[in-house]
């Protein structure tokens, strides 16, 4: 897709972080916005911005999980503008840090429940209405650097995120024929509120199995801090939407790593590889933690108890950062 202006673009988490980047950047390339968001703070001081620089935004109280409500904005959008979005961004997200082995069924159902079926309400919700307007369009969906691999204290957002960078290969061939493109945006670190993602739990999902608290929060903080900037992020996406790329891999040294995880994936088929696989982890952790910045962001983590379980948990080993310990020999 070249041309936006004049087009109609509906952004999930658009008054916050990757979202607001979106809105900002693609208001200024012509499109009319439409942003929806689960916190009417974020709402309104995106909409306190737009309005500063004569932009009008239309915005909307939305639950992304709450397949009723987002009916209810999808046909809000309709009647507001018209028509459905020719643009689409699952941007909305959530994210939370513990061992996986801690994890509560809470705990997966919250992030899970925003990240992958927050995308997939969007996709049920807006596609159909997308073909029968008989117009190009364009979802783009922010998944992350995540997606493509696990993580021992990641373990529901990774799935999520995985699964969303899959569901988008798969809309990617399924709309083709409807002359409506897919992009996939895989971030590493955004400069952005996701820290706050916690207050935004809903009631009845408050179990987790992870120690969270105002310290692991600010320290959050201070790591996405040092993020990419969200407008910055954006530009990239567009240009990535104007090539009619799948997947956007906006970190650096992005193609090294993704040749490094497929490697290790073919490695891990085999006897010999799952050796060479463990030695290039251990190698790689000590390259880390040679080369460390002395800013290192995640410095301190282990002080304010990051990512660890719940304090009442006692049955799970702390987790330490750095390399992992050498393999156990068995009994
Ligand atoms: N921050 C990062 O480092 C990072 C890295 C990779 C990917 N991402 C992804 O980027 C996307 C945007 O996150 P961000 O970092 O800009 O965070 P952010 O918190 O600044 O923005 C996300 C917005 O989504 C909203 N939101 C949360 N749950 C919602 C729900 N159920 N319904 C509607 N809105 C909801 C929040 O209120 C917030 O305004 C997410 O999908 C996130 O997973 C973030």
């Amino acid at each position: 897709m070249k041309d936006f202006a004049g087009k109609v673009a509906f952004i999930t988490g658009g008054a916050s972080g990757a979202g607001l980047g979106q809105a900002k950047v693609f208001s200024e390339a012509g499109c009319k916005i439409a942003i929806a968001d689960i916190r009417q703070d974020h709402l309104d001081e995106a909409k306190a911005y737009f309005k500063e620089k004569k932009v009008d935004v239309h915005t909307i109280k939305l639950d992304i999980t709450d397949r009723k409500a987002y009916a209810a904005a999808a046909d809000e959008v309709e009647k507001v503008f018209g028509g459905p979005p020719q643009l689409l961004f699952n941007t909305a997200g959530v994210n939370t840090f513990g061992p996986a082995e801690a994890s509560t069924y809470e705990d997966f159902d919250w992030v899970m429940g925003v990240c992958l079926g927050g995308v997939i309400n969007g996709m049920i919700t807006f596609v159909p209405r997308m073909i029968k307007s008989g117009r190009p369009g364009y979802i783009a969906t922010t998944s992350s650097l995540g997606g493509f691999m696990g993580g021992a204290t990641t373990a529901p957002y990774s799935a999520a995120k995985a699964a969303v960078n899959n569901l988008m290969e798969s809309y990617s061939q399924a709309l083709k024929p409807y002359n409506i493109g897919v992009s996939v945006l895989c971030p590493g670190n955004i400069k952005s509120n996701i820290a706050e993602a916690v207050y935004t739990r809903p009631k009845g999902m408050e179990n987790t199995g992870y120690n969270v608290t105002d310290k692991t929060i600010n320290l959050l903080r201070s790591i996405h801090a040092q993020g990419i900037d969200p407008v910055e992020l954006a530009q990239i996406l567009k240009t990535a939407m104007e090539n009619e790329q799948l997947y956007v891999l906006p970190f650096p040294n992005a193609q090294d790593m993704l040749r490094n995880l497929f490697e290790n994936v073919i490695d891990q088929s085999s006897p010999e590889g799952a050796k060479r696989m463990e030695e290039r982890r251990r190698k790689m952790f000590e390259e880390m933690a040679k080369n460390a910045p002395k800013d290192n962001p995640y410095r301190g983590s282990e002080d304010v108890g990051f990512a660890q379980a719940r304090k009442d948990i006692t049955w799970v080993k702390p987790m330490r950062m750095g390399p992992p310990p050498p393999p156990k020999k068995e009994n």
